[in-house]
């Protein structure tokens, strides 16, 4: 069998990268239309960073795993297709800053149709609207190319940072079918290649709808989770209630569970903002506005907290940033990604630029040219460092922003030798022992805390 995966991005490529290594009888190919990305997935510095993703790809790359960009050549021997392009917010026209964009989807539907001959089975893999797989079919049927054709939705639920281990041990594997005997054949059969390394309880077969709006209902709950322990943050702040206490008390509770309740700067990421935007869009689309206004909500917090963050660090350094050294611990959304995009790290920074800030940025996987991009700046505007000592010194403040294991382990006292006084640090991502860098002599504010000093 031969399979074809439209998109080597996030998505694409490690997932792809472990059906391989788990079907070592399926012949797999990613392919793409970015010629910089395959040549990287093809060398030994990856386009994504992923603890264990490059030893994966090794074991299996030339041997059922290839990277390509001979896209025409894939589809026309491919048996199945996943389609994992990306899936925007939509920037122009009706529906701009809320719908997906489904352009790129929309292509690779028109291409398959065109050269595609033995495939049978089109996998929807990327994140898109609900009726996405009917517009797909509209475009082969009128096309002619007609029942050809079947249709699933797979979404994927990978987090990025525990990609492989997402992949290899699934919480559950969804596929959407069509209601007819076509479309359960097409469903037993993609269901046929998860089963060959997860347990068969874990798949679960929906119609076409469901499983499109639980792709997008799973991510609006995990950020609904965060955005309502931000609030609850905000409200310990100004009560002295500490909110790492709060959440391990409300965790406990085994109806509710201990995680995602940790309190911090703001979600970031590709997918939770776009999956709501989208959903507050179909849900304005059918009509359902109140449902709409639920989960804007959910934006609107996660934009409060970063705001609230910058804020506070603007009026701690006596309500004046300008000209200031601050040292920036982190940029990317998360930890044990090089991955950027919606990082609270993006916004922080542009308003701290505003307030003319000189900012000292150290992330251990992020570039220059990446950091530039996102707050769109041009060269020299902020100082890039090799580590995190480097950023704090001659710094009035060290501001964490992602949850990387390795500030943990920092030296505070030859850091807080460093900077000038007062030193701050503002922990954005609650990570370090509070009660130490006061001993240290910092000033200190965390996120749901507040401010805790020797004055
Ligand atoms: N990143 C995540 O953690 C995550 C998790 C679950 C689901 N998703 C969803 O998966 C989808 C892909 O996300 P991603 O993060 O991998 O995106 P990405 O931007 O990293 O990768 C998409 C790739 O598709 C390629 N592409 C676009 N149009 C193409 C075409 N016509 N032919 C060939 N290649 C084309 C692009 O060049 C790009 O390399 C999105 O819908 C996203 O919402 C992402």
């Amino acid at each position: 069998m031969k399979i074809c995966c439209i998109g080597a991005g996030y998505v694409g490529g490690p997932t792809m990268s472990i059906m391989a290594n788990k079907c070592k009888d399926i012949q797999i190919t990613v392919v793409d239309l970015d010629e910089k990305k395959i040549a990287a997935w093809n060398s030994n510095e990856l386009p994504v960073f992923e603890p264990e993703l490059l030893e994966k790809v090794q074991k299996a790359r030339g041997r059922n795993l290839f990277f390509s960009t001979d896209i025409d050549k894939e589809l026309m021997e491919a048996d199945i297709i996943f389609i994992s392009v990306n899936t925007p917010t939509k920037t122009y026209g009706v529906g701009a800053g809320k719908a997906s964009d489904l352009t790129y989807v929309e292509n690779c539907a028109r291409r398959i149709g065109e050269v595609a001959r033995k495939a049978k089975i089109i996998v929807e893999k990327s994140t898109i609207p609900v009726r996405t797989a009917e517009s797909i079919r509209k475009i082969f049927l009128a096309n002619g190319y007609g029942d050809r054709f079947q249709v699933l939705s797979n979404p994927e639920f990978l987090a990025e940072g525990t990609a492989v281990k997402d992949l290899e041990e699934p919480d559950r594997v969804l596929i959407g079918g069509e209601e007819s005997e076509e479309g359960r054949k097409a469903v037993e059969v993609l269901a046929g290649i998860y089963e060959q390394w997860v347990p068969g309880g874990k798949i679960l077969k929906t119609n076409l709808w469901s499983a499109e709006l639980s792709k997008l209902a799973a991510n609006a709950f995990l950020a609904q989770r965060i955005s309502s322990i931000n609030a609850i943050s905000a409200l310990c702040e100004v009560t002295g209630a500490d909110v790492g206490e709060v959440a391990r008390v409300i965790g406990m509770d085994s109806r509710i569970g201990s995680k995602f309740l940790n309190a911090s700067v703001g979600f970031g990421g590709s997918c939770f903002q776009k999956d709501i935007l989208n959903l507050v869009y179909l849900c304005e689309y059918y009509g359902v506005y109140e449902v709409a206004k639920y989960w804007e909500q959910v934006l609107l917090m996660n934009e409060y907290q970063r705001e609230r963050f910058s804020g506070k660090i603007v009026s701690s350094l006596f309500d004046t940033i300008t000209g200031k050294r601050i040292a920036v611990y982190g940029f990317a959304f998360k930890k044990d990604t090089n991955d950027t995009r919606g990082s609270s790290a993006i916004s922080v920074c542009k308003h701290l630029l505003e307030e003319k800030a000189h900012l000292a940025i150290y992330d251990p996987k992020v570039s220059l040219q990446q950091i530039n991009k996102d707050l769109e700046i041009e060269e020299e505007k902020i100082i890039y460092c090799k580590n995190a000592y480097e950023a704090a010194d001659g710094a009035h403040a060290v501001i964490i922003l992602t949850e990387w294991d390795e500030f943990k382990g920092l030296d505070f006292k030859k850091i807080y030798k460093s900077m000038l006084k007062p030193a701050f640090i503002f922990d954005g991502r609650r990570i370090l022992n509070h009660e130490n860098l006061v001993k240290i002599g910092f000033e200190v504010y965390s996120i749901g805390r507040g401010k805790k000093s020797r004055y």
